[in-house]
C-alpha cells in the first residue's frame, strides 16, 4: 500500500493532536499545519515516540492568513508529491472575547479562520488531491449552528470585515456559530464542485469533547472555572478523533460526499419542518441540521463572497 499523507490543521492540541497521533498510529504520514511552531515541535516529537512512527511532520501555518496559507500550501506541494486527505480542525473561539479582532487582510478573524483560510487551503491544494486515488476532505463543524433552526437568525454578511464594530457588539458565540455554518455551506458547495475530480467533502458535527488544557489556560479566570466543571463530563478528545480517522479512511465513506455527518457516524439531514414537535426534536436531536444551510442563496453568497475575498 501506497504511504497516506494527511494534512490535520491545528494538530498541536485537543482533537487534532489526538487524530494526528491516530493517523500516525495507524501508519499515515502527518503533516500538522500549526501557527505556533516552538509549542509544535515539542508535540512533533510527542506524537513521533507516542505512535513510534518518524514520519510526523510540521510546517507553519496560521489559517487566519492568506499570506501564511499560500506558503504553507506551496511549501507542502514542493515536498510532497500528493494529499490523501485534508483535515480542517483548527478553528478560532474565544471564550469570554468582547472585541472584534481581524486578520491580516482585515477579515473578521473567526471568519478568517473557521471559513475562509480553510476555503483558500482547499482550493489551492485541489490539485494536489485530484492525484490521489481516494481524496476526502473534512471539516470539524459543530452542533452551536442548531441556533439557525430559529427562522430570525441569519449570517450578518454585511460585518465579516467587522464594518460595524463600532455600532454592534460583538457576540463570540455568534460569529462562531455563523462562521461554522459558512463552513458548512461551504462543504456542501465544494462537494459539488469537486465530485467531478473525485474529491469527497464533508463536515463533522462535534458536539462536546474536553478541552485541552492549552486552550483552557488561554481563557479568562472565570472561563477557566466554567471549561474545568464541563471537562468533568466531556468525552476525550480521542473519542472524535476516531470519527476523523473513520470519515477518512473507512470503505463506509468512501463515496460519501456534501454530508454533514454526526458524532454518531450517521448523516444528518436538513431539517423539513422548523416549528411545534419537530423544532423540539431538531433542537434536542442530532439528525437534522436547519434547512438555513441548504438554501441556495445562501451557499451561493458565501461561496460568492469567499471566491471574491481569497482570489488574487
Ligand atoms: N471541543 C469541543 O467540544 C468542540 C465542539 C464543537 C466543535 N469543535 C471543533 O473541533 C475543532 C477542534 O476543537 P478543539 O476543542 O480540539 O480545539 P483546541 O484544543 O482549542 O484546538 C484548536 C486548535 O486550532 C489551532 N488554531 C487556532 N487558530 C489557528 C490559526 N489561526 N492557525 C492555525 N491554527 C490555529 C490552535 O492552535 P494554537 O495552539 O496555536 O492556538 C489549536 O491547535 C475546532 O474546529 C472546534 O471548533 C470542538
Amino acid at each position: 500500500m501506497k504511504e497516506k499523507i494527511v494534512i490535520i490543521t491545528g494538530a498541536n492540541s485537543g482533537i487534532g493532536k489526538a487524530a494526528a497521533l491516530k493517523f500516525a498510529t495507524e501508519g499515515f504520514r502527518v503533516v500538522m499545519g500549526c501557527r505556533n511552531m516552538e509549542l509544535s515541535r515539542v508535540v512533533q516529537m510527542e506524537l513521533i515516540q507516542a505512535s513510534n512512527n518518524k514520519n510526523v511532520d510540521l510546517l507553519e501555518l496560521d489559517v487566519s492568513s492568506f499570506d501564511s496559507i499560500h506558503a504553507f500550501c506551496g511549501a507542502f506541494m514542493k515536498k510532497y508529491p500528493r494529499l490523501d486527505i485534508l483535515i480542517h480542525n483548527a478553528a478560532y473561539l474565544n471564550h469570554g472575547e468582547k472585541e472584534y479582532k481581524l486578520s491580516p487582510e482585515h477579515i473578521e478573524l473567526t471568519f478568517a479562520t473557521n471559513a475562509f483560510g480553510p476555503f483558500l487551503m482547499t482550493r489551492l491544494l485541489t490539485e494536489h488531491l485530484e492525484t490521489s486515488e481516494d481524496p476526502r476532505v473534512l471539516h470539524a463543524c459543530t452542533t452551536n449552528i442548531k441556533h439557525f433552526f430559529d427562522p430570525k437568525r441569519k449570517i450578518d454578511f454585511d460585518n465579516l470585515r467587522g464594518e460595524f464594530r463600532g455600532v454592534r457588539t460583538f457576540s463570540v458565540y455568534k460569529m462562531y456559530g455563523d462562521s461554522k455554518m459558512a463552513l458548512l455551506m461551504l462543504s456542501f458547495r465544494l462537494a459539488e464542485e469537486l465530485k467531478d475530480q473525485g474529491i469527497k467533502v464533508n463536515a463533522l458535527q462535534i458536539n462536546r469533547v474536553k478541552l485541552s488544557k492549552e486552550t483552557i489556560q488561554k481563557m479568562s479566570p472565570l472561563w477557566k472555572v466554567l471549561a474545568r466543571a464541563q471537562n468533568l463530563i466531556n468525552p476525550l478528545p480521542a473519542s472524535m478523533a476516531d470519527n476523523y480517522f473513520h470519515i477518512c479512511t473507512s470503505d463506509e465513506f468512501k463515496n460519501v460526499t456534501g454530508q454533514l455527518i454526526n458524532h454518531r457516524r450517521e448523516c444528518v439531514q436538513p431539517s423539513t419542518s422548523e416549528k411545534g414537535i419537530a423544532q423540539l426534536k431538531n433542537i434536542f436531536g442530532s439528525n437534522r441540521y436547519p434547512s438555513y444551510a441548504v438554501d441556495t442563496q445562501n451557499i451561493d453568497r458565501i461561496w460568492n463572497l469567499s471566491n471574491a475575498l481569497t482570489e488574487g
